[in-house]
């Protein structure tokens, strides 16, 4: 990975290579699932498999992308317990980084000669850029839909792991089966995973999470816990319509969010999706061999941690 984000122009390796330095590379979630999903599935060595692990490079390279330009777009401080490569090298480079991350992610992609999964990856990139306008530009009657916020969850969080999961499936020459329980399992675990996030934005701590807490109201977006709430309290509805932007909304958000049943049920909702994620794992081709099973069983572990974690 570190191969793959060098540069000969010194400043954009020092941005390229900003997320990718010991210490700075986050939790890996996703090439550990992905990589993961090959095993689960197979344990022949050779070719196939270092096919895979460029497809699971490719996957980190667009999420640390996203990260990069999402950065910018939130006036982001802190990123995994780091300065956000915007205050450290300025908004304009730290895009054009995002952009080379990107570009490199491409060249990779076209190297796997597989028009499929360059489409599903390409459809991830158009997933994550409407979810991420969708969430900027809802107008009122939308911010306050659970459809909206979950279709939102779903292009911006679950679809880059639901169809890279897919893709590495089907690099490693299984059936469309297979690849749609991959895909589940993916989309599942996204989901999940996002919910937790949207939980630990109210529950944890700065310092644990690596970013300050009561980030999604301060940014005027309401995520799960919220939109449960306004169910029990009426007047919150006027505040997710306003973004939260009137003095003491945050504050008034957040107190109506503790005397609520919203932490509690979007728990619910997280562990939901983590079970179906396990249902997923369960549902792929039995297997006559030990390692691919622990594979499986680490991937269930995966589900389990994604909804149980603090940070
Ligand atoms: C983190 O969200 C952001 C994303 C998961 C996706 C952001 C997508 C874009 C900026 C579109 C551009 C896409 C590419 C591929 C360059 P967050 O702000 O809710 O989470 P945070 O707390 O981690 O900042
Ligand atoms: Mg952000
Ligand atoms: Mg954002």
């Amino acid at each position: 990975m570190r191969r793959a984000v060098t540069s000969e122009v010194p400043a954009l390796a020092t941005a390229a290579e900003y997320f990718f330095k010991v210490g700075a590379e986050g939790k890996r979630m996703r090439p550990t699932v992905l990589l993961l999903m090959a095993s689960a599935l197979t344990n022949e060595p050779g070719d196939v498999r270092r096919r895979q692990q460029r497809l699971a490079e490719i996957t980190e390279l667009i999420h640390v992308a996203s990260l990069l330009h999402d950065d910018v777009l939130d006036h982001a401080a802190t990123r995994r317990g780091l300065r956000a490569l915007n205050l450290e090298v300025g908004n304009k480079l730290a895009i054009l980084a995002g952009d080379f991350l990107l570009a490199r992610a491409s060249v990779t992609l076209a190297s796997l000669r597989n028009t499929e999964v360059i489409a599903l990856l390409s459809r991830v990139l158009e997933h994550l850029v409407t979810g991420e306008v969708m969430q900027m530009t809802a107008k009122a009657d939308r911010l306050t839909s659970f459809d909206h916020y979950f279709q939102k969850t779903y292009f911006k969080t679950a679809s880059l792991i639901a169809n890279s999961a897919k893709a590495i499936v089907l690099l490693g020459g299984h059936d469309v089966t297979t690849a749609e329980s991959a895909y589940q399992y993916g989309r599942h675990l996204g989901l999940a995973f996002q919910f937790q996030d949207d939980v630990l934005d109210f529950t944890g701590t700065g310092s644990v999470l690596g970013k300050p807490t009561l980030g999604d109201l301060r940014e005027g977006i309401a995520t799960a816990p919220v939109l449960f709430a306004a169910e029990e309290h009426e007047g919150l509805g006027a505040l997710i319509e306003r973004r939260f932007k009137n003095v003491g909304d945050v504050e008034t958000a957040h107190d109506w969010v503790k005397r609520s049943k919203g932490i509690e049920r979007t728990k619910a909702l997280a562990r939901e999706h983590s079970a179906e994620a396990v249902r997923a794992i369960e549902s792929l081709p039995p297997i006559d061999c030990p390692h691919a099973m622990r594979c499986r069983k680490g991937l269930k572990e995966l589900a389990y941690m994604a909804v149980n974690r603090i940070k």
